[in-house]
């Protein structure tokens, strides 16, 4: 998915751009800083930007030099987000990269559900010492482990995200026919979609004909609890659900009371708590769904791409403190200014720059809540007092020269 060499050629003369890395980053991510013009290390005094995983960065002085932090990984609760975006500091995150690696446990999942497979090799586990006997007894005992296929059966995915989406179509192969539901569908998903996928109107059509569910959606007010013993009521009889998301968006008691009545056939979470474990008809799997070399590598290397080309062109992707602004560079000289989203701004930027006798080649203008991005495009010499004076406006934050 990932290039595997640098996309941007530094020019000879420019700065060196100092990386800190705060966790153990794959060598996928930390090789494509070409060494021209990167340093990294793990004690940086005046990082441009920041590679982290887990580590929490709530306690951490963020330096002035800082410009960027990027999340190898989706979850960003270690990095203090309202301090970043006061300081002008874009966070970035890397979604979807693990996409692949919960696609696959989550039809792993789907299988552990019909066949029983689990059970099964727990029993067979219980013959060791039995010597000839042992071919016999497992003859004599696998029909207490006979589950259906999946071929024929109908799977609802609800959440087409990049996960949700991966799963609805690898489904199909398995000759499952698949309904999507997703109220929020993005372009690139319906893009992604195969067309074979069937597209719920509602949640109660997933319900109330699907034999096998799977949920790919955020953990949020309107998704906490989807699944409660309302919910699992309007399902079909002996359904086999998925959860590879988050916990609660389960009413653990509720699973728990329509597993023990037979209405659920079995859950299978990526999520246990004490309460499930032990359960027959619960399978609980560690919380594996990213747990993949591959994984960590694609967040890596996503995470790398999203620094260097905000270092070097100022574009921001997958941010998820500033709004999303890629813009192919035009001229030869960008500026790239963070402020707050208020009236007027655009207006004093352009008079900065038109004070200085500069044409504006091409400005691009997004907000994100109460931050907002310029990134302008111009042919000219852009002096140290004009990003000054741009910096002196009330309400920028970060004005930055890419040249
Ligand atoms: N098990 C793991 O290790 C693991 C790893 C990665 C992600 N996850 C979890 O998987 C889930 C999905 O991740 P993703 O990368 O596909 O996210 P995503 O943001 O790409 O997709 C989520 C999708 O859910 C849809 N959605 C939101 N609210 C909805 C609703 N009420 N009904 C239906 N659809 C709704 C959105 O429109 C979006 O398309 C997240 O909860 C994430 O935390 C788990």
């Amino acid at each position: 998915m990932f290039q595997k060499k640098p996309k941007y050629e530094k020019k000879a003369g420019l700065k060196l751009y100092q990386i800190e890395l705060l966790n153990k980053i794959s060598p996928a991510g930390t090789d494509l800083f070409p060494k021209t013009g990167y340093c990294l290390g793990e004690e940086i005094a005046n990082p441009d930007a920041i590679l982290v995983r887990s580590a929490s960065m709530h306690e951490m002085e963020l330096p002035a030099s800082l410009k960027a932090i990027a999340r190898a990984g989706a979850g960003v609760n270690n990095i203090p987000l309202d301090k970043c975006s006061e300081a002008g500091i874009v966070v970035f995150n890397t979604p979807g990269a693990n996409a692949n690696a919960v696609k696959e446990l989550v039809l792993a999942g789907l299988l552990i559900s019909a066949r029983k497979i689990v059970p099964g090799i727990e029993w067979v586990k219980t013959l060791k010492g039995q010597g000839a006997e042992v071919t016999k007894q497992v003859e004599k005992g696998k029909s207490k482990f006979v589950g259906p296929e999946l071929k024929g059966k109908k799977l609802g995915v609800i959440g087409l995200g990049a996960i949700g989406v991966q799963v609805a179509n690898t489904a199909t192969h398995f000759g499952m026919e698949v309904l999507g539901y997703d109220p929020y569908l993005s372009v690139d998903a319906a893009w992604s979609l195969s067309r074979n996928i069937h597209k719920a109107k509602s949640l109660k059509e997933i319900y109330e004909t699907c034999d096998f569910i799977t949920v790919h959606v955020p953990l949020t007010p309107e998704t906490k609890g989807m699944i409660n013993s309302q919910s699992i009521q309007t399902m079909k009889h002996g359904v086999r659900i998925m959860n590879f998301s988050r916990g609660e968006l389960v009413v653990a008691e509720d699973m728990i009371q329509a597993i023990q009545d037979k209405e659920v056939r079995c859950y299978v979470t990526d999520f246990p708590t004490d309460e499930m474990l032990g359960i027959d008809g619960i399978i609980s799997i560690p919380h594996l769904g990213a747990s993949t070399p591959e994984s960590e590598d694609n967040c890596a290397a996503m995470a790398a791409e999203e620094v260097m080309d905000y270092l070097e062109n100022g574009n921001i992707k997958n941010s998820v403190n500033l709004p999303a602004v890629q813009v192919e560079r035009g001229g030869d000289t960008r500026i790239g200014i963070i402020h707050r989203n208020i009236p007027t701004m655009i207006n004093q930027i352009t008079q900065c720059i038109a004070d200085e006798n500069i044409n504006i080649e091409n400005l691009t203008n997004k907000s994100r809540k109460d931050f907002a991005y310029t990134v302008v495009d111009v042919y000219g010499d852009v002096s140290s007092q004009m990003a000054t004076k741009l910096t002196a406006i009330e309400g920028v934050i970060r004005v930055t020269i890419y040249r």
